[in-house]
């Protein structure tokens, strides 16, 4: 079935769906609406445009929710929140409640992804959380005892039983075939986390380990072609920054 539906009597033929449709999909024909055959991107600004609520999604269930602007958000207060924005390593072990949990991921899946692939997976490690933090640690272990430039670097650090995931009792770890689009739920992802007083730590090192090892692949049962873009560790601080750290100066080229 095509993947819009128009209903021509509710139809008013404004024409606001063709003028912001992406990909082209809509033309106007004998005073209609028409769809190309096939399907296009399910982007939905053709169902979300619509003023006469004329559109259905047919591979979606269309709940017609009101929208609510980023304006509702006061832009000053966004700007020093994310400028005072810290990594946490430093965790309290009380849970995340459940509907913080799912806030999180719904955040992440209403980012942005390139042509709409919402092709982003979340693994909630879960019950096999100090499994794999233990893989972890072990190929780290074993890591420093080698001659690599990585090994000397890995020489200051003590790595204890918890060096990854830090004692948190979240850990979500986000898997793409796209980088780009796995690192932008990410983000999506960690200011909803920080909204709602929970902090957030990028563990680069779980990522590291998880293009190593096989037992950790296993666990992660990826699809083909997907790979882990992002390992997020999450829980409540037991850290509070006092102030803002500088920054380096902007690299702006305005051509
Ligand atoms: C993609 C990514 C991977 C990271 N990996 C680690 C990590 O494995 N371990 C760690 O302690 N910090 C990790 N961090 C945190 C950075 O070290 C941190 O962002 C940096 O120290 C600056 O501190 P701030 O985030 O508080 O501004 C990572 C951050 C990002 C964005």
């Amino acid at each position: 079935m095509n993947s819009i539906q128009i209903d021509a009597e509710k139809c008013s033929v404004c024409s606001s769906c063709i003028k912001d449709c992406p990909n082209s999909f809509l033309f106007l024909e004998d005073g209609m609406i028409r769809t190309y055959e096939g399907s296009c991107m399910e982007c939905g600004h053709c169902y979300a445009i619509c003023p006469q609520n004329a559109i259905t999604m047919t591979n979606y269930e269309c709940m017609d929710e009101a929208t609510v602007p980023m304006t509702e958000i006061d832009s000053e207060t966004l700007l020093e929140a994310m400028r005072s924005r810290r990594t946490i390593r430093q965790f309290k072990p009380d849970p995340v409640e459940e509907e913080k949990i799912l806030k999180i991921l719904e955040a992440g899946r209403y980012s942005p992804t390139g042509a709409n692939k919402q092709s982003v997976s979340y693994t909630i490690l879960g019950s096999r959380q100090d499994e794999a933090e233990e893989i972890c640690v072990n190929l780290f272990r074993k890591g420093k005892k080698l001659g690599s430039p990585f090994a000397s670097f890995l020489k200051r650090f003590e790595i204890t039983d918890n060096f990854f995931f830090k004692g948190a009792p979240l850990v979500i770890v986000v898997s793409s075939k796209s980088t780009v689009d796995g690192g932008l739920a990410s983000s999506y992802m960690e200011l909803m986390a920080e909204s709602m007083g929970l902090g957030v730590l990028y563990s680069g090192f779980f990522v590291m380990c998880s293009k190593m090892s096989r037992k950790l692949k296993k666990i992660l049962d990826l699809e083909k072609g997907e790979e882990v873009v992002t390992c997020m560790v999450i829980g409540y601080p037991r850290v509070k920054y006092q102030r803002i750290v500088p920054r380096r100066d902007l690299t702006v080229k305005k051509l």
